[in-house]
């Protein structure tokens, strides 16, 4: 009953989602009836379809005869009444009860009474769309992920009154159009967006508190965490007013401050700035683009390490690339450019960096990079703080610095601090002086928060994992991030963020800790 038991689809809306779903079923061989309200708003539809299919055409993936083929499987109307024939109805309207409802009222007079109806919903409950149509047990969520023709994950959402037979079939459909489906119950978020839009909130609250800029951010989680894209970019892709609507509908639920949305999230929809569409959200794209501030990489500069281990091993492995000069000595120290502190712990990175700065000339730029305290607690241990910043490589082996300075350190040593590391080959980017610098802060939280989600049982790891790689393109996903990366590592990193905050979130859930205390992994 349940492979390829769909042959007529319908999409009711035609934006970039509905457009994308539309796409992919017409891909995928079958027959497509699109929808919209008016002939206007059909054109538009018509356009998403053609610029995307045209895309695949100039970059060699699509042949002419091929998209010829692909648009002649989807017949574009204005009346729902030609959704008669159709086995299945994705429904992908703006997101707002009322019009998803009346949606939903229409299709439940027009279609025959065993079609499935699923919704593409971001944001709102299945649950409440299914209890007010007449069939209840057929309603399904499909959701897809921006740009749907790319991304590979569907959820597919079943509510307590769902049928199992229409999950399935559903479920096979997704999978016989190349994505893969992940089968969740009905919480706000889902799994993607749950975990996702904390983190984008975060980000933009530090943007909002002057934590950073929002290119540093983005840079850094890019450079940093290698994510697809930063999540300001991402936020514009998405758009600012689908972002609120997650946040509000996941704040309804979850009750949790940080998903509260962001003042500057809601003062730039306000503005009708809503991203990509409108053509500027974060950023602008009307511009000619290219703006971006180019850090210039001067001589390799020379550098003083002092402490013992890997993080120490790997600057020294960073300079050798770069073709810098190292001292370790400490009689040495007063030759370098930069001196960085890269002991194991707190108490001997203090002494080691307290000598080498009576040690360093007096324009030196001392770092300091262990996390067990706030830079300016070391700082001014040295009794030179306006010379010190902070200094953190998310991936001792990668190619990104962050660089916090403290309310002491002296005017232009950041600056000097950036430049000194452009010279040894790095991507740099600044912050202020704050637990988790910018990646560490807006990553750990996010797998605090996947540890909660297996932990409450809501979905299993690789679910959790799909969603994440599948969804929005993570090179991995953050179970097995947490495992690669150290479950004692994040359990430091969280309580460093929950006792600079005390946002009770941030603690690390309970799984973590019980993980760690057992020596074993999560997987
Ligand atoms: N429509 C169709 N195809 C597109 C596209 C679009 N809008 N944008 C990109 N593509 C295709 C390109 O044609 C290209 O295809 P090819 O490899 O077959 O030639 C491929 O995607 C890669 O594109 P580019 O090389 O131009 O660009 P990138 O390598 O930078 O990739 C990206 C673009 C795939 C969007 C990547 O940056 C990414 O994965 N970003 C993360 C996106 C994400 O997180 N999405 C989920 C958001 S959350 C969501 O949607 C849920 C909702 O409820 C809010």
């Amino acid at each position: 009953m349940s492979e390829g038991s769909f042959s007529r689809v319908g999409v009711v809306g035609l934006g970039t989602m509905g457009a994308g779903i539309a796409e992919v079923l017409a891909r995928g061989g079958l027959a497509v009836v699109g929808v919209e309200v008016n002939q206007d708003a059909l054109e538009r539809g018509r356009g998403h379809l053609e610029r995307s299919t045209g895309r695949a055409v100039k970059r060699g993936k699509l042949t002419e005869d091929a998209q010829r083929e692909i648009l002649g499987r989807v017949a574009l109307t204005t009346d729902f009444a030609d959704l008669g024939e159709c086995d299945l109805v994705i429904e992908a309207v703006p997101e707002r009860l009322d019009l998803k409802r009346k949606v939903f009222a229409e299709l439940d007079k027009v279609c025959r009474e065993d079609a499935v109806l699923a919704t593409n919903t971001s944001s709102l409950s299945v649950t409440d769309i299914a209890v007010t149509t007449g069939r209840p047990s057929k309603i399904v969520g499909v959701h897809f992920f921006n740009p749907a023709p790319v991304m590979k994950l569907v959820e597919v959402i079943a509510t307590v009154l769902t049928e199992p037979d229409a999950v399935a079939r559903v479920a096979a459909l997704v999978k016989g159009l190349g994505k893969t489906p992940v089968t969740i119950g009905d919480r706000a978020g889902f799994v993607a967006n749950r975990l996702l839009f904390g983190y984008l909130n975060q980000a933009a609250g530090m943007l909002e508190s002057g934590h950073a800029t929002r290119d540093d951010i983005d840079t850094a989680m890019t450079a940093g965490a290698g994510l697809p894209m930063g999540p300001f970019t991402l936020m514009d892709l998405i758009g600012l007013d689908t972002c609120l609507e997650v946040l509000d509908a996941i704040y309804a639920e979850s009750r949790d401050r940080r998903h509260a949305a962001s003042p500057v999230l809601r003062e730039l929809v306000t503005a009708g700035l809503l991203g990509r569409k409108t053509g500027r959200g974060f950023y602008s794209y009307d511009a000619s683009g290219g703006d971006e501030p180019a850090a210039a990489a001067g001589e390799p500069p020379v550098v003083g390490i002092v402490g013992v281990g890997p993080l120490a091993d790997a600057l020294a492995a960073l300079c050798d690339r770069a073709g810098a000069s190292v001292r370790d000595s400490a009689a040495d120290l007063a030759g370098c450019d930069l001196v960085v502190e890269a002991a194991e712990d707190t108490e001997a990175a203090r002494a080691l960096l307290s000598a080498a700065a009576q040690a360093a000339k007096p324009d030196a730029v001392l770092l300091v990079t262990s996390v067990g305290g706030s830079v300016i607690e070391q700082a001014m241990a040295t009794g030179r703080p306006a010379d010190v910043v902070g200094l953190h490589l998310p991936d001792p082996a990668g190619t990104l610095a962050e660089i916090a300075a403290t309310v002491a350190t002296g005017p232009d040593v950041a600056d000097r601090a950036a430049a000194l590391f452009a010279g040894l080959g790095l991507t740099t980017v600044r912050c202020r002086d704050r637990a988790g610098f910018i990646v560490d802060a807006l990553r750990f939280p996010y797998l605090n928060d996947a540890a909660a989600m297996l932990g409450a049982g809501y979905a299993d790891a690789d679910s959790i994992d799909a969603a994440m790689t599948l969804g929005c393109g993570y090179p991995s996903g953050p179970i097995a991030d947490l495992d690669r990366l150290g479950l004692d590592r994040a359990v430091t990193v969280l309580r460093a963020l929950h006792a600079e905050t005390r946002e009770p979130a941030l603690a690390p859930v309970p799984l973590l800790a019980e993980h760690v205390t057992a020596g074993r992994p999560l997987r």
